[in-house]
């Protein structure tokens, strides 16, 4: 949980390293905002569909969910208040589909993290999210992203379960707040492990949908090596070989390789860094199988028996 929150990669995350070659090395734009308090960050995304690699029929779904509705209806009385919380393995695209939606519609991204929400006392979460929403309302239209929604849980048997509840039912309050006509706020939350994330939030009134963000299949795997690295290597070898491995685990070793390294460099590289999704989807099954509940799980239940 929370004690075991790993503060340097969050920063990394936030600080939005530039890396070669990725949809992610655009500068955002930051938005000044009115009020806007230290526990989410502002950005206008650049990002769209088409920087996002593989993922096509779960884009068709999040156009349906956030696009249709909003291009389809006058700027006036738009209609904009999809709740749908993607999870999958780190490293394969939830941040980066979050960032899209945005860039999609043009519209300001909010971006709340659940580890800092979960890190605050008693009282002040509701604050904190009472800030966050109000200050949506007034940015609207515009998408609020909580990343590491695993990371809010206020089941009993949790050390902190006591003073995330009034987190939780604050943020119950407004997700139905928004999800009334008229307010043009949607929300995406994240989380790697959804199996964790609070079943107050799972349930009617909470997250709506929830999307499975697969790990990337070979074609998708030769995608990304072919982003990164010279045309002399061995792209269907190499995507082979990075079976088990993110996206971000292959632009990564990538990086570290460099755009000239060989076939053998950029193998050995993939090899030291192990298949990282494997030890996920390995829990995953595990709790696929003990979690009889609510449709939360269904993606990732049809990618498994596909696989
Ligand atoms: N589907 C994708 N398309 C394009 N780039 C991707 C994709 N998946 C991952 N990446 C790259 O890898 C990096 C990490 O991806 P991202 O932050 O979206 O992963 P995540 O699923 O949110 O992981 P985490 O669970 O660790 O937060 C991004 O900066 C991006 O460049
Ligand atoms: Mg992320």
């Amino acid at each position: 949980m929370s004690e075991g929150y790993d503060w340097g990669r969050a920063e990394a995350e936030v600080a939005d390293v530039p890396q070669p070659g990725l949809p992610s090395a655009r500068p955002e734009p930051s938005l000044t905002t009115v009020g806007a308090p230290s526990l989410f960050e502002v950005a206008r995304p650049e990002l769209t569909f088409d920087d996002v690699i593989d993922l096509e029929p779960l884009q068709d779904r999040l156009s349906d969910l956030f696009l249709q509705p909003f291009r389809r209806s006058e700027p006036a009385n738009r209609t904009f208040s999809a709740r749908v919380l993607l999870y999958g393995p780190p490293g394969c695209g939830k941040t980066t589909l979050a960032r899209a939606i945005a860039g999609e519609l043009g519209v300001p991204l909010l971006r709340a993290n659940g580890a800092q929400l979960a890190d605050l006392y008693a009282g002040e979460s509701e604050q904190a999210l009472r800030e966050l929403f109000d200050v949506a309302r007034v940015n609207a239209p515009c998408v609020i992203f909580f990343d590491e929604l695993d990371t809010i849980d206020s089941e009993p048997s949790r050390a902190r379960a006591p003073w995330l509840q009034g987190g939780i039912r604050q943020l119950l309050t407004e997700l139905g707040s928004v999800a009334r006509a008229g307010h043009q706020v949607a929300v995406v939350g994240a989380a790697t492990r959804p199996w964790a994330v609070d079943s107050l939030l799972r349930r009617e009134g909470g997250f709506q949908t929830a999307l499975f963000v697969r790990p990337p299949g070979a074609s998708a795997r030769r995608e990304y090596l072919e982003r990164a690295l010279d045309d002399r290597v061995d792209l269907d070898e190499l995507a082979r070989l990075s079976e088990g491995s993110s996206g971000a685990d292959i632009l990564q070793v990538c990086a570290t390789a460099g755009p000239r390294a060989t076939t053998q460099e950029v193998a050995q590289a993939l090899a030291a860094a192990g298949p990282t999704v494997a030890s996920w989807l390995e829990e995953a099954r595990a709790a696929a199988d003990g979690l009889t509940d609510d449709g939360l799980l269904d993606d990732l239940r049809s990618y498994l028996e596909s696989a």
